[in-house]
């Protein structure tokens, strides 16, 4: 053995003890919510069972807050209270991080907010008990105190109450056809529908309420109920149509506050509520999003406004909120609203949860009201968390996990001796597009990690950089935990697009989360981690099929990015429009269906250029005579809530000239009923290639929006991004 071998050996039999060692204890510090303040000494505590003590002590500030001492072999936790030990434990377990061994750190935490919460709603579709179980757990992992329960909306009314029992036997929805969505192929029905494992029927018993309840008490969760009214009650009006204006439609989904009974009805099942959650110190009463026509029509609602000296039908929800919460205070709940309580005046006791923005929650604690901030384009987990055709189907708009840690609810608007009525925030999961619990989890993870922070972590304990870096090990604690999370934040998109003076294209790509390999290939082809590895830029000098791929780990993770058609014929032509566009939908204007930028699937993309009530025709100039044998053209078609489809015919003309066409193609398209949304490519060759410089196009609207379209008898729109020419 030569001399340069042995030392060889010995080396990596050195290296080995070492890396044996540092695998059997944590490698960093990697606690989500991170705690406020932390000092890490040197070295580790090994754990052995008999040093590590806990205990309560309940002279500490916050109850919710712990003392975590490992040092000088010790480790001890001390619990503010029952919740505060719990926190303190789960910090202990993450620094563990499966090992026996806890860094030498001093921990002092304690959450910013009173209200740490998370909603679910469980009327557009029902989720059963033992899913919400497992929800509570996954609250409980990520510190939320308070579970909002949206129990009762237009689909389905999902609480027991012995007196109305119609509630949830009645008025269920009917599934009338194999519907994708909820807006679409469903009635009211007068069946009975019980079975749970149907998504659009079942209910919670009382007995499963109060099951529920335990289990996420045991977990220092509190949850707190919705009972919408009123609007948003369509179930309960179709199962009680004596409680809605004598004008309105059965399941016309408002109540009439001109009737005296309708709060008869309502107090009563309050107090079947209030009995079932004996600790939740509120009731969430909804009052989002009222329609107040009903109420102008009706002569009892009419009566009411006269009797009461109100003023319009905003007064008259505002009697309706402020009559319900004298109810509540008097049975010692609070009362919560949604920002639209404002509207003619708030209650008195009342606690604003803000959801349009921030602006409601801002007016009502500068007027000395208790409020939750759900501000929807940063908490609302039913909008988007990617960029890419892959994602479910969502609500629109667009909530990445970096927009939701960037969620700061206490505003500078806010009067510095008024912050403390900010008592917290929340995100809400709507569930319209959400049918199984696997999609849940998706919606939830990784964003409840960033709303955790976001709501725990002291502002100086905040840092995107550091919560990047501890997003990585919190991904394998949810698989560890069999919870379904999303990949999207590794999903390519493409953060810059421009054309250089030589007609080449430059595009930039991202990640949200960064520091991870993205590899890509410039013919269609699924990258690997063997295609090129992308650096800074890439550069575009001829048609190409732009793929790009994350790696995490030595595996692909998130979706491919797929870009077709780069550099075509069609590109940088000159476009001139005989139908215009919309103002509110261009694109980005003339150029927009040759500049390369395809949208994604949400309507509100900029890359999308809309033809409202119009055909859409236009025709590029080349530039030159160019043999070319055919167009791809693609739309967007968004049924479930817009009027955005999918033309009816593509008709298409070519010109050596600009004077004499010559029709090459037409291209009829069969009306597609999904409502999910979709973007849909159309190849459509000509007969034999044409020698052309003008190439004249035409997409026929559909017009007027058919029977059993949600806006039947509205007019169509057409939605394009892209006109290829080959
Ligand atoms: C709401 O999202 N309508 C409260
Ligand atoms: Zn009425």
């Amino acid at each position: 053995m030569t001399h340069s071998k042995l030392f060889y050996l010995l080396a990596s039999t050195a290296i080995t003890a070492l890396f044996t060692a540092c695998a059997s204890k944590p490698a960093e510090i990697n606690v989500i919510p991170q705690p406020s303040h932390m000092t890490r000494g040197k070295g580790y505590v090994h754990l052995k069972g008999d040093n590590l003590t806990t205990r309560i002590d309940t002279t500490l500030t916050n109850p919710e807050g712990y003392r975590l001492t490992a040092d000088k072999g010790r480790v001890e936790v001390v619990g503010g209270s029952e919740a505060g030990l719990y926190y303190g434990l789960q910090t202990l377990d993450q620094l563990r991080d499966g090992t026996d061994y806890v860094p030498v750190v001093t921990i002092e935490d304690a959450p910013r907010f009173p209200w740490r919460g998370m909603h679910l709603d469980v009327s557009r579709h029902f989720f059963s008990k033992d899913f919400i179980k497992k929800y509570i757990d996954m609250l409980a992992y990520h510190r939320i105190n308070t579970f909002h329960w949206h129990l009762t909306d237009g689909i389905g009314w999902r609480l027991e109450i012995d007196k109305y029992p119609l509630l949830t036997q009645k008025a269920a929805w009917r599934k009338v056809k194999d519907a994708k969505s909820p807006w679409l192929g469903l009635e009211l029905s007068d069946e009975s529908r019980r079975d749970s494992s149907d998504t659009y029927g079942g209910y919670y018993t009382k007995e499963d309420v109060r099951e529920i309840v335990a289990y996420a008490k045991e977990r220092h969760i509190t949850i707190i109920p919705e009972i919408e009214m009123p609007g948003h009650s369509e179930a309960a009006t179709f199962a009680y149509p004596e409680y809605a204006c004598p004008t309105a439609k059965p399941g016309s989904g408002i109540y009439c506050p001109g009737r005296e009974e309708t709060f008869t009805f309502l107090t009563d099942i309050l107090d079947e509520v209030i009995e079932l959650f004996p600790d939740a110190p509120y009731i969430h009463i909804g009052g989002d999003e009222v329609g107040k026509e009903q109420w102008s029509q009706c002569p009892l609602c009419q009566q009411r406004k006269r009797t009461e000296g109100l003023k319009d039908e905003h007064e008259l929800q505002s009697y309706f909120v402020h009559r319900i919460e004298e109810h509540l205070n008097a049975k010692g709940k609070a009362m919560i609203g949604y920002d639209e309580i404002l509207e003619g005046g708030l209650a008195p006791n009342a606690t604003v949860m803000s959801w349009t923005g921030f602006q409601g929650g801002i007016k009502s604690a500068n007027a000395g009201h208790d409020v939750i901030m759900v501000p929807l384009d940063y908490v609302y987990f039913d909008h988007y968390q990617g960029q890419n055709p892959c994602e479910p189907q969502a609500w629109g708009g667009y909530n990445g996990v970096k927009r939701v840690y960037e969620f700061e609810p206490v505003r500078p608007e806010i009067a510095p001796d008024k912050v403390h009525h900010v008592i917290g925030g929340q995100a809400n999961l709507w569930t319209e597009s959400i049918r199984t619990p696997e999609h849940v989890e998706y919606m939830l993870l990784p964003r409840l990690a960033a709303l955790s922070e976001a709501l725990w972590s002291d502002t100086t304990a905040r840092d995107w950089k550091r919560f990047e870096r501890k997003l990585d090990r919190q991904y394998d604690r949810y698989a560890e935990q069999g919870w379904n999370y999303a990949e999207s934040a590794f999903t390519p998109y493409i953060t810059e697009q421009r054309f250089n003076d030589d007609g080449s294209l430059t595009i930039r790509l991202a990640t949200e989360l960064d520091g991870y390999p993205i590899y890509y290939t410039l013919d269609g082809t699924t990258p690997t981690d063997e295609s090129t590895l992308y650096a800074d830029s890439i550069v575009i000098d001829g048609p190409a099929r732009l793929t790009a791929l994350t790696y995490r780990n030595g595996s692909a993770v998130g979706c491919v990015l797929e870009v077709p058609y780069l550099l075509n014929k069609a590109t940088r032509a000159a476009v001139t429009y005989a139908t215009p566009y919309s103002p509110a939908y261009t694109g980005g204007g003339d150029s927009a269906l040759v500049d390369n930028r395809y949208a994604f699937k949400r309507g509100d993309d900029k890359a999308w250029q809309g033809f409202e009530k119009t055909d859409m025709e236009l025709t590029l100039d080349l530039g030159s005579v160019q043999s070319v044998s055919g167009v791809v053209l693609r739309f967007l078609q968004h049924i479930a809530s817009t009027s955005v489809m999918l033309p009816t015919g593509v008709t298409i003309w070519t010109s050596t000239d600009g004077n004499q066409y010559k029709a090459v193609a037409d291209w009829g398209i069969e009306p597609d009923t999904d409502s999910e949304v979709m973007i849909r490519s159309f190849d459509i060759p000509f007969g034999e290639a044409q020698d052309a410089r003008f190439v004249r196009i035409r997409a026929t609207n559909m017009g007027t929006l058919p029977e059993g379209h949600p806006r039947a008898g509205g007019s169509a729109w057409i939605f394009t991004d892209e006109v290829v020419v080959y």
